[in-house]
């Protein structure tokens, strides 16, 4: 039997690709830190992780799944001809270090059912179950299921939509909405609806080349282009009867998006290089931060696509909407008690002043809840006391005003577009601590066009500084940019 669910934390396709096989369910984060955030909305089996992390990265994933609680096993699989020492894994918690082939083996013979202690199925039981879902925070039990707090009128609506087409036959199914809204939780929730046990994969159409997301999304067969020295299965066979979920959708090349309508009528495809017809069973669920109907007015995504794309789509309402106020509160408490950023603080800090959560309804939420996530991770650094007080938060709320342009913001002198540009892609990083993909959603641009302006500005090789509190200036490391900024 395989295991149900694996989180794999690795950016390499081929771990991806046989962690894939070895599982119902899989779902890949790029980072640590985005491995946490799934790990605690998705309660794997089992996490991968690749040696490209250290020990030491094990060691700290292993010890913020168990501060929160969960007992689940991290393996570590590496490359047969890197020099990796295991026995430093191995001392680092891991359950195994094995390379690539071992692994897939290991893992088709060694999980025997769910690994972990708790048994998913006694899981999926506690969140479909109308009594085991606190209601103070969850519309219904699938928004229970993947964690998605609040209950204002504005998420009761969009809920209320997204289990109706959740329910139905529609597909594709469309999600947009601003950077942060909870589209990629939105997209969990009717994969969960649809068919929890299958496989969930997801792709973000920003994140590849062009002919690496296309040999990603249909596999390619052995010797098709230079490089590919065996075949490959694509995400729309590996999902199986699951769910595809394509992150931001707009940024898919076009050739590809032609590609892709011919896969949503057809419902067949074929590898790159392949001549063989194959069968996408998978419901496809894509998103996107941009209005798509004005990209394709611009000519920048198929028109014909986007009216297949939008038979029903689902719109997540922005933080800022005075509609989802009474949503803050719940979310502010919801992080509080699930972030993993000092689990020993966010222990001993019991709740929000009323003050505190009088000044998060104030807030504009250009980053939405990503934003307010942040807000409060920072907060729980900052408070030494046991509540959360408006001097933990008014700082970092005066910050993201000024990065969203709602406060005093850059001096005046020396004014320049690029300089403005360049200031506040260097302000995302340094508050998101280095993390490209949530500055590109503060900064409200995909990832891809935040590294062509990281290279630009010369801001590329910008790390986060070590410890909290600590974040290098990324202005501070960078070349300065040319006379004419
Ligand atoms: N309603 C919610 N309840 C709890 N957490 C939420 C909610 N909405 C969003 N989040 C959290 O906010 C973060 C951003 O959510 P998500 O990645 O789903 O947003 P997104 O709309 O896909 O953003 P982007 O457009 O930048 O990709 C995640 O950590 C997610 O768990
Ligand atoms: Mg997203």
């Amino acid at each position: 039997m395989v295991t149900k669910r694996i989180v794999a934390v690795s950016t390499d396709p081929d771990t991806q690709q046989y962690v894939g096989r070895a599982c119902n369910e899989l779902l890949i984060a790029d980072d640590l830190s985005e491995g946490l955030d799934i790990i605690g909305t998705a309660c794997p089996d089992l996490v991968v992780m690749d040696a490209r992390h250290t020990p030491a990265d094990v060691a700290r994933l292993i010890e913020s799944i168990e501060q929160r609680g969960l007992n689940i096993p991290v393996a570590v699989t590496h490359r047969d001809n890197l020099n990796v020492a295991p026995d430093a894994y191995i001392a680092a918690g891991a359950w195994v270090c094995l390379p690539g082939a071992a692994m897939a083996e290991h893992l088709r013979s060694s999980c025997e059912g769910p690994v972990k202690q708790t048994p998913r199925a006694e899981l999926e039981d506690m969140a479909h179950s109308s009594h085991n879902y606190d209601k103070r925070f969850y519309v219904d039990a699938s928004a229970a299921a993947v964690n998605m707090v609040g209950v204002s009128e504005s998420m009761t609506n969009t809920l209320g939509l997204l289990t109706l087409v959740a329910e139905s036959q529609c597909n594709p199914v469309l999600i947009v909405g601003e950077t942060g809204t909870g589209k990629e939780l939105a997209a969990r929730a009717v994969h969960h609806v649809r068919h929890p046990q299958a496989p969930f994969v997801a792709i973000n159409c920003a994140a590849l080349t062009a002919s690496l997301l296309e040999s990603e999304l249909f596999g390619h067969v052995k010797g098709s282009f230079t490089g590919a020295d065996r075949d490959k299965t694509g995400l729309l066979e590996l999902a199986g009867d699951g769910t595809v979920f394509l992150d931001e959708i707009s940024e898919m090349p076009l050739d590809l998006q032609a590609k892709l309508l011919r896969v949503l009528q057809e419902r067949v495809f074929r590898k790159v290089g392949g001549t063989e017809s194959v069968a996408c069973r998978a419901t496809i669920v894509a998103s996107s931060n941009r209005n798509l109907l004005r990209e394709s007015l611009d000519n920048r995504f198929r028109r014909d696509l986007y009216y297949r794309l939008s038979v029903c789509p689902i719109t997540m309402p922005s933080l800022s909407d005075p509609a989802r106020r009474q949503d803050i509160g719940l979310l502010a408490e919801h992080f509080l008690r699930t972030s993993t950023i000092h689990p020993a603080r966010s222990r001993r800090i019991r709740c929000l002043t009323r003050l505190a959560v009088e000044a998060l309804e104030r807030h504009s939420w250009p980053g939405n809840v990503r934003e307010l996530r942040n807000v409060i991770e920072r907060a729980i650094l900052h408070e030494t006391t046991d509540k959360i007080g408006l001097s933990s938060i008014q700082g970092h709320l005066a910050e993201y005003a000024a990065l969203a342009g709602d406060g005093p913001g850059l001096p005046v002198k020396d004014f320049s577009l690029a300089k403005a540009e360049r200031e506040l892609i260097g302000r995302a990083l340094q508050q998101t601590e280095g993390q490209k993909s949530r500055a590109a959603g503060l900064l409200g641009i995909s990832r891809a066009t935040l590294y062509d302006k990281l290279r630009l500005y010369g801001l590329g090789q910008y790390k986060a500084g070590n410890a909290a509190g600590q974040t290098a200036n990324p202005l501070d490391a960078a070349e300065p940019i040319g006379a004419s900024a």
